[in-house]
């Protein structure tokens, strides 16, 4: 079992006892470097800390070369740590070229164990499987942290874990991680390496791309419960961390009983990502912008709805006898069933499309099969007609819509497919509406396809003039639904 480890990295001692209430890990790693003024901190509540902390605890004072905060000399560091070691410390991490005898020995006498580190903050080294090797003889467990620049990268520490695995199987005693967005992955599917533990971060900290807290990863991802028997399923995207999809899927796993696990990766190179997702044998993703439309070249089969809207957004890999990968379109469905719970005849209702990207043909194609007189209105109007043109129905520009509302047209149905509106926490004032001009009546039905937040200020606006108001989080839900079908043949 790999297991979780919490960084303790506040400045003083009593704050990081408090992290460790908060969480229940396995274990902790005191950062004793980045306690305030550690030279003249009581030596005392350093050596009691780890009975105080009550689990196993690592020992680690990084130097600033190395990415810490301990500025002092290496003999005043040395003398440092073997005072410490006296305190009951399980692990000690040494870095990969420190090469003192004193702690060593201390380490034996002790029966402290050893953790051989080496962190590299700009790049994943090709010579990754060599290096844990060489280290392999000089530490109990091996530990390398390391900075995935990309997809390509992170498959390099996928690679360098499996081939650590084959030379040394049965031993638990690599930790071996990505930092950054793309290495989140590595951290969750730390377990499918081999990992003695993956490190979580204090509630608070995980602020810094990549840094999750034990509760997401002992409640989310369950990382403990992982073995080689889970299926792996994921969402591409770039950026993909800020996603609430891993929340949908994962609890949907768990509530159905399914071995399985859901995880973001940040992708920069799709045809890389599908190298890795073989690598893995993940059974299908959920893709996210700006992938929507460039994954449909590495798939072998696709829905109507990829077809038509000419995006995808799940991926399914094929099973029994087909090879490959298959995908789908389920922002189509997740767009319409929502309004079909609002207005369940949308036949002949009159609708007004607001924005042409991508989005909008999602719901563009789910209107006109459900028999709606649709017009596309559009900042851009030559995207607009364009639109309207390929989907046989009207179109123009916002300006457009301006005119035809100021005389005295009428619609059923608006629905606002732009980013304008989007974006969390963002000050009432600096909240936009693609439409200020129009003037709501009351009688229609608005659908703002935006999820955060919850209501934007054309909701709002459609909100008091008595409309019948739908926002974006049930199609985030409902496409995810469709998505958990496709991907496991259960309902969520
Ligand atoms: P998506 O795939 O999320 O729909 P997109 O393809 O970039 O993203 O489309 C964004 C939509 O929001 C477009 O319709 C865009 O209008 P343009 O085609 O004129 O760019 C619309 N949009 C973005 N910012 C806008 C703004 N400030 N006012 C009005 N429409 C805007």
């Amino acid at each position: 079992m790999t297991r979780l480890c919490l960084t303790l990295c506040r400045p003083t001692l009593e704050e990081n006892l408090e992290d460790l209430k908060n969480s229940s890990p396995d274990l902790a790693e005191l950062r004793i470097d980045l306690l305030t003024d550690l030279e003249s901190y009581p030596r005392g509540s350093l050596l009691s800390f780890p009975e105080k902390a009550g689990l196993p605890l690592i020992l680690t004072c990084r130097k600033t070369a190395d990415g810490g905060a301990w500025s002092g000399t290496d003999s005043q560091r040395e003398a440092l740590l073997l005072e410490l070691m006296e305190g009951g410390y399980s692990y000690i991490d040494l870095e990969e070229d420190e090469d003192s005898k004193a702690l060593h020995r201390k380490a034996r006498e002790k029966g402290i164990l050893i953790i051989r580190s080496f962190h590299d903050f700009l790049s994943v080294p090709e010579d990754l499987e060599e290096r844990l090797e060489s280290m392999s003889h000089r530490g109990d467990l091996v530990k390398a942290a390391l900075m995935p620049r990309g997809i390509n990268d992170l498959l390099i520490l996928f690679q360098a874990g499996r081939t650590w695995q084959e030379r040394h199987p049965g031993e638990d005693r690599l930790i071996i991680l990505g930092m950054g967005a793309y290495g989140v992955p590595s951290r969750i599917l730390a377990p499918l390496m081999g990992c003695f533990l993956t490190f979580c971060s204090p509630p608070g900290a995980e602020a810094a791309p990549g840094h999750m807290s034990w509760e997401t990863l002992h409640e989310l991802y369950r990382v403990q419960e992982l073995t080689a028997e889970t299926g792996l399923y994921g969402i591409i995207g770039n950026p993909v961390l800020h996603t609430r999809s891993p929340q949908i899927h994962n609890p949907g796993f768990r509530a159905a009983g399914i071995n399985a696990v859901y995880v973001p990766f940040t992708v920069d190179d799709l045809d890389a990502f599908f190298t890795l997702a073989n690598f893995l044998n993940i059974s299908g993703f959920s893709v996210t912008v700006p992938h929507k439309e460039a994954v449909r070249a590495f798939l072998q089969q696709e829905d109507e709805a990829v077809q038509v809207v000419g995006a995808c957004n799940t991926v399914v890999r094929m099973k029994g006898s087909r090879q490959g990968w298959e995908g789908f379109n389920t922002d189509v469905i997740g767009f319409i069933e929502p309004l079909k719970e609002k207005i369940p005849t949308l036949k002949e209702k009159k609708a007004a499309v607001i924005g042409a990207g991508g989005a909008a043909r999602s719901a563009v194609f789910a209107l006109l099969q459900e028999g709606c007189e649709l017009s596309i209105f559009n900042r851009s109007e030559n995207r607009a007609l364009q639109m309207a043109e390929e989907f046989c129905c009207a179109g123009g520009s916002l300006d457009s819509f301006k005119e035809k509302t100021d005389s005295g047209e009428t619609y059923d149905l608006i629905i606002q497919t732009t980013t304008v509106g989007m974006g969390e926490g963002k000050p009432e004032e600096e909240q936009e509406n693609p439409i200020p001009f129009f003037a709501f009546t009351g009688k229609e039905v608005l659908y703002d396809i935006i999820y955060i937040p919850r209501e934007t200020p054309l909701m709002a606006k459609a909100s008091r003039a008595g409309c019948t108001v739908l926002g974006g989080m049930p199609m985030l839900l409902e496409q995810g639904r469709a998505q958990f079908r496709l991907f496991t043949g259960t309902n969520l």
